[in-house]
């Protein structure tokens, strides 16, 4: 049994907490947050403190689930990982290139301790199944594919969590913030990207530091084409899309199924990604797979997990597209 700690109780952290309770190996010890009004809504016993240093040295915890603002990820981790205790923390996994280098030496010279970064879609049954059939050949390359996420944030959203619009705490918005996973999925699936062009916007006139829109253009080491759209100014919440083309089929991802499409247009549908009960069902499952598979890392001593080093090209490939924007030039990797 391990004990564990979530660091943050806002909105993620729920998901965190249900991930926890549903598995019979994992204890939670204790909660932190600055915020003393959310102890009204962590389960009863639980200790709760407001400093996570605090909750380390009075309960010891195996592992600590950070879910924090993006400015704190860094920081906090290496907090702990310094103390002995494993980290299981929020994508992103840092604001710049920089950080998730340091992030990443950070994993490499703790080998005693195991730090998991949360891109839990790439566990979703539907990226899975696309992950084996483009690794397996069958279908021979991969030559285009496109992540589109049509979704709404609205001023509300910004309001009730102002880091969440400041760039010295969120370090961007709608790519950082919502598209990492698309975006992470798009090289995990597709392979290595060399070089992109991209235009990031502001068009919601929120009076937010960060972008709510970005298109670009990607350029795989194989050869391969991809269009990546992402926006925070849809009129609602939209399904990501993702379709990838190879020499020989087309797959596409939409609402939780994976599909193969036909020459004419229809769809056979290939497999749905497991859904979780309760109010936060629109996260999905791949959370409580996630920190399944990391637990049993930590019990194991395996090495089967996401780990820092793996996160650290979807902050290079934002900060890519950053640049780009600003210049007006494509920008390799
Ligand atoms: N994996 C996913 O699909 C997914 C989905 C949503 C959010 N997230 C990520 O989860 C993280 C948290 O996002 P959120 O929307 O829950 O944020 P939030 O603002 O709702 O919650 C953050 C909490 O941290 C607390 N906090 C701030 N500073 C603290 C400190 N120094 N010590 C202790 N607590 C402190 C705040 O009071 C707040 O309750 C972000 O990294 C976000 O990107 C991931």
């Amino acid at each position: 049994m391990k004990k564990a700690a979530i660091i943050g109780f806002g909105t993620i952290a729920p998901v965190h907490l249900a991930a926890i309770q549903a598995n019979p190996d994992i204890e939670l010890c204790a909660v932190c947050d600055t915020n003393e009004a959310v102890k009204a809504s962590i389960p009863a016993g639980v200790p709760f403190y407001t400093d996570y240093k605090a909750l380390c040295q009075a309960e010891h915890p195996d592992c600590v689930h950070i879910c924090l603002p993006h400015y704190l990820h860094y920081p906090v981790s290496k907090y702990f990982a310094e103390q002995g205790v494993h980290v299981f923390c929020e994508k992103p996994v840092a604001l710049t290139p920089a950080q998730a280098e340091e992030f990443a030496a950070l994993e490499a010279a703790h080998p005693e301790v195991k730090i998991g970064i949360c891109l839990q879609n790439r566990l979703n049954s539907t990226t899975e199944m696309l992950k084996a059939l483009l690794d397996s050949g069958e279908y021979g390359k991969v030559v285009g594919c496109r992540g589109f996420v049509p979704w709404q944030r609205t001023l509300s959203y910004y309001n009730e969590q102002p880091w969440r619009g400041q760039m010295e705490f969120a370090g961007g918005g709608c790519m950082i913030n919502q598209s990492v996973h698309t975006l992470d999925l798009l090289y995990y699936l597709c392979g290595d990207i060399t070089r992109l062009h991209g235009v990031t916007s502001q068009i919601q006139n929120y009076g937010t530091e960060v972008e709510d829109n970005v298109t670009a253009r990607l350029e795989f080491a194989s050869g391969a084409k991809g269009l990546f759209f992402a926006t925070n100014a849809n009129y609602t919440n939209e399904s990501v899309q993702i379709r990838v083309a190879t020499e020989k089929a087309v797959f596409h991802i939409e609402d939780d199924a994976l599909f193969r499409v036909n020459p004419d247009g229809s769809r056979d549908k290939l497999c749905e990604n497991e859904k979780m009960p309760g109010a936060k069902f629109y996260f999905g499952a791949s959370h409580s797979k996630l920190v399944a598979k990391f637990y049993k890392a930590l019990e194991t001593g395996g090495d089967d997990y996401i780990h820092v080093r793996d996160a650290v090209m979807s902050i290079r490939l934002i900060d890519a597209i950053c640049t780009s924007s600003k210049t007006g030039s494509p920008v390799a990797l």
